[in-house]
């Protein structure tokens, strides 16, 4: 029988000190807004995870841990099962976080100075992790055609020829765009990598959700040598809404690159575990897979009303996505500058979403927000928005 999860209960998540709904993030004179940036689920984890944690809790004693036997099975076999990757058992490091990898990755196989690439919009924090580690931020931005975000492959040979550059950070799937990028567009895009001697640090945290008729490609399952050529970031954070209480993975094929990131963690000590995100990351990929298709199930259906909504709404698009639980909204036509935008989103419509100039310049006019909530929340918010520009298009005839 079926399982039923409940998507549609509403939980107070000021119970806890939950980022997305602080005032850091609303401004406090915004904790009434609909709060839709940060990028999480609204959603309560998956009962195995649940049952597995409290049970993990009664046992009491919390002393050092060794990673369960059953982790990086659990892993390997949810990737061979879900997305047809055949991980090697020793390529898996453990890391704290994406984000950690994507900066040991900067420091370890490149020089300050050095040009790391991007292709905005994209998340804002690669920026933030190129200036903090004293590289140098190289754009080659995405193409917006026909509502549709390609790469710019020929950008991307400019870019990766300049002998300066030695790093790409790919985000596959992409945040904010929603792009599930091909099998052929990796290819390429690991082609003219590989010719230039430029690693591909790629970012697949947004792997799991993707929407019927696109399938997410690993990208180190192109080929051996893109295997050779990269470090894939992964995490169970997003697939299950488990941000805080789990760890990643850092998949490095290359073995004098693993053992320089394996160093690495011993000398900075990270190489901890906590009990709680080994026994949420075992459960998660053992058991978490009929939650998880229902609640890609219940994000497409809150895409379908963002979508039936918007098509009345001239000056409103919606850039269709792939993949993840956040869209990538079109404001261009209200000819609002970003900080303009912003109020209007958040005084007339009381929407908090993430602002598209966060994502690098060529998101100026764009927002992005995140549909992982219950849906009669969407639905409100989607009413103020129809409203507030009605209201705005009246005042202007
Ligand atoms: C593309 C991407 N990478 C990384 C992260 C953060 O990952 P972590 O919390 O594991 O560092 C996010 C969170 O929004 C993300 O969207």
């Amino acid at each position: 029988m079926a399982e039923n999860f409940d998507f549609d209960e509403v939980i107070d998540r000021r119970e806890v000190p939950t980022l997305k709904v602080h005032r850091m993030v609303l401004g406090g004179d915004g904790m009434d807004l609909f709060p839709a940036g940060v990028a999480d689920m609204d959603f309560r984890a998956p009962k195995p995870i649940l049952d597995v944690l409290a049970r993990r809790l009664g046992h009491g004693v919390f002393g050092y841990e060794t990673v369960p036997d059953g982790l990086m099975p659990a892993l390997i076999a949810w990737m061979e099962q879900r997305h047809a990757w055949d991980i090697h058992p020793d390529h898996i490091l453990r890391a704290p976080n994406v984000l950690n990898s994507l900066s040991m990755a900067t420091n370890l196989f490149t020089e300050p100075g050095d040009c790391i690439i991007v292709q905005p919009p994209v998340f804002f924090d690669f920026a933030d992790i190129i200036a903090e580690n004293g590289r140098r931020m190289v754009e080659n931005p995405l193409v917006l055609s026909s509502d549709r975000y390609e790469m710019d492959f020929d950008g991307l040979e400019t870019c990766a020829a300049d002998p300066r550059t030695k790093m790409l950070f790919l985000c596959n799937p992409h945040n904010p765009v929603g792009r599930v990028w091909t099998k052929t567009e990796l290819a390429q895009l690991g082609a003219i990598c590989r010719k230039n001697e430029v690693i591909v640090v790629s970012d697949e945290i947004h792997a799991d959700i993707t929407f019927q008729d696109h399938t997410y490609t690993p990208f180190a399952s192109i080929s051996d040598a893109d295997a050779q050529n990269s470090i894939t970031c992964l995490s169970p954070a997003k697939s299950f809404n488990i941000a805080a209480c789990c760890s990643a993975f850092a998949v490095v094929s290359d073995e004098s690159r693993r053992n320089a990131l394996k160093a690495e963690n011993s000398r900075l000590t990270v190489n901890k575990n906590n009990a709680f995100a080994s026994v949420a990351m075992e459960a998660a990929y053992k058991d978490g897979g009929p939650w998880l298709d229902s609640a890609i199930t219940y994000i497409e259906g809150n895409l379908s009303l963002v979508r039936a909504c918007l098509s009345d709404i001239p000056e409103v698009s919606l850039i269709e996505p792939e993949g993840t639980f956040l869209l990538w909204l079109d404001f261009r036509n209200l000819g609002l500058q970003p900080h303009e935008l912003t109020q209007f989103l958040r005084s007339e419509a009381g929407w908090a979403i993430t602002r598209g100039i966060a994502f690098g310049d060529s998101g100026a006019g764009f927002g992005r927000l995140n549909i992982a909530c219950p849906r009669a929340r969407l639905e409100k918010a989607l009413d103020r928005l129809v409203h507030a520009i009605s209201t705005t298009r009246d005042a202007s005839k």
